[in-house]
């Protein structure tokens, strides 16, 4: 079928052959036949060529208007039309329940990191690739997140999933993701990200061979853009840069599995048809993707820093009004240009819990060695900061207007709930601890300045200081 690009879009290229419907939270309407989505009403007695309507409310009905999300689709045979729920193999990798009572979570007060974690070498997709690091809350309680990294070198083939516990925003650091959802299709390369909501069925084709990522899964609330407070209308992530996949079916009657996951466990369906037959569809609770490149930074022009939600690109609110659950941060290239200011990160302690990875790039100033797909972890009023080389070059060097981060996308999970930490991810060979030995040299500079100390407390009449 002939199809025009959308011109507010992601340009067609070779990397990409899909086309997007542009915005955030708005609702969208698509047809991949014309004319079959039903006039002025959801639910006719006969719809266009007999096609079924199904309704997906990924919100509580009588959610207030601005929070309601749910979606019309007219499709060849209901979700309904299948032949009943199995226990599905279990995912041992993957976890749900974070509370400390879990003997399969971990408290760390320790700074730990991960190199990045190996492809397998067996047959494995993206569900079986799984494999959960670290997290907080519990689906069953509406509250929390998860974080995963997928490791899959196996399309899907005859096989969808359905996420019932959490929206998944799935960053690629290593080949494309070709996702097939009951909407349409999505490609997704390392600098993009995709949020697919959760209910909604979909299947992963590594175009690219084997692939690797990570996903944030939160379980109650939604991703929304930031509030830009003075910042105006515009910046940060804009809303037309975000792009919605259009209706696109396939006539397939062949046996298809249909792996759900429930409060963490996994079950399947099987069914002798495919999933993907939504011939027509309107609603705005749609997956989307967005190129973190088109994120337009803001930062101090004059001296001093802005705090780190100025990079935040999608929030997710907590029950504690005000609080969010869940930040999602980039670092990506940008100038530096505050005047008379210690310019690396300063020194600090908040009560926020940060898990960052690196999608490409070099991300400076770490002690480790963080490569793209590594992760690296903090808790909660964690010190952290510079080392003594780099904090005396920062002190020293000429402020000239700079470029940073030049060539990388680094990103940070953030959360106001403090992590568990899996036992896969405790045990795994790629696990090491931050090295504290790197700030030993922070040196005393008070007490090798005491001579002046005591200088000037003389001068203000008050007694010197002994060390
Ligand atoms: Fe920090």
């Amino acid at each position: 079928m002939a199809t025009a690009k959308n011109a507010f879009s992601t340009p067609l290229n070779d990397k990409d052959p899909y086309i997007y419907q542009v915005g955030f939270g708005n609702g969208f309407a698509s047809e991949a036949i014309p004319n079959v989505l039903p006039v002025g009403q959801n639910t006719p007695q006969k719809n266009k060529y007999g096609l079924y309507a199904e309704g997906i409310n990924g919100t509580s009905f009588v959610a207030p208007r601005h929070e309601n999300q749910r979606t019309w689709l007219y499709r060849m045979r209901p979700s309904v039309s299948h032949n009943g729920f199995n226990d599905a193999p279990e995912n041992s990798f993957l976890e749900s329940n974070f509370s400390p009572l879990n003997p399969k979570v971990h408290v760390s007060a320790t700074q730990q990191a991960w190199h990045p974690l190996d492809i397998p070498s067996e047959k494995v997709d993206f569900v079986q690739g799984l494999r959960t690091i670290a997290g907080n809350g519990d689906p069953t309680t509406r509250e929390g997140l998860a974080v995963h990294v997928y490791l899959a070198n196996t399309s899907m083939g005859n096989k969808a999933f359905v996420n019932s516990d959490g929206d998944m925003l799935i960053l690629p650091q290593q080949g494309r993701l070709d996702i097939q959802t009951e909407l349409g299709k999505l490609m997704v390369r390392p600098g993009e990200l995709v949020v697919i909501q959760k209910g909604l069925k979909f299947k992963i084709t590594l175009p690219d061979g084997p692939s690797r990522g990570y996903i944030q899964e939160i379980y109650g609330s939604r991703y929304e853009l930031p509030e830009l407070g003075p910042l105006g209308a515009n910046g940060l992530a804009n809303v037309r840069d975000f792009e919605h996949p259009v209706a696109s079916f396939d006539i397939d009657q062949s046996d298809w599995e249909i792996v759900y996951k429930v409060s963490g466990k996994l079950f399947v369906c099987t069914q002798d048809h495919t999933p993907f037959d939504v011939v027509a569809w309107h609603g705005n609770y749609v997956p989307y993707k967005y190129a973190m490149e088109k994120f337009i930074g803001v930062g101090s022009i004059t001296k001093d820093h802005i705090d780190p939600s100025i990079f935040c690109v999608l929030t997710a609110k907590s029950k504690t009004p005000g609080i969010p659950l869940a930040d999602f941060l980039i670092f990506s290239p940008r100038w530096d240009v505050a005047n008379g200011t210690f310019r690396p990160p300063y020194f600090h302690r908040n009560t926020a819990s940060e898990l960052m990875g690196l999608i490409y790039g070099v991300y400076e100033g770490r002690s480790d060695s963080f490569k793209p797909g590594s992760i690296s972890y903090e808790t909660g009023f964690c010190p952290h900061g510079v080392s003594w080389e780099e904090y005396k070059k920062a002190s020293e060097m000429e402020l000239v207007p700079m470029r940073v981060h030049e060539g990388t996308l680094a990103f940070m999970f953030e959360s106001s709930m403090p992590f568990g930490i899996t036992e896969f991810a405790m045990k795994s060979e790629k696990r090491h601890e931050h090295e504290p030995g790197m700030w030993n040299d922070l040196r005393n500079n008070f007490i090798a300045n005491i001579e002046q100390v005591n200088q000037d407390l003389k001068a203000a009449g008050l007694p010197e200081i002994k060390p």
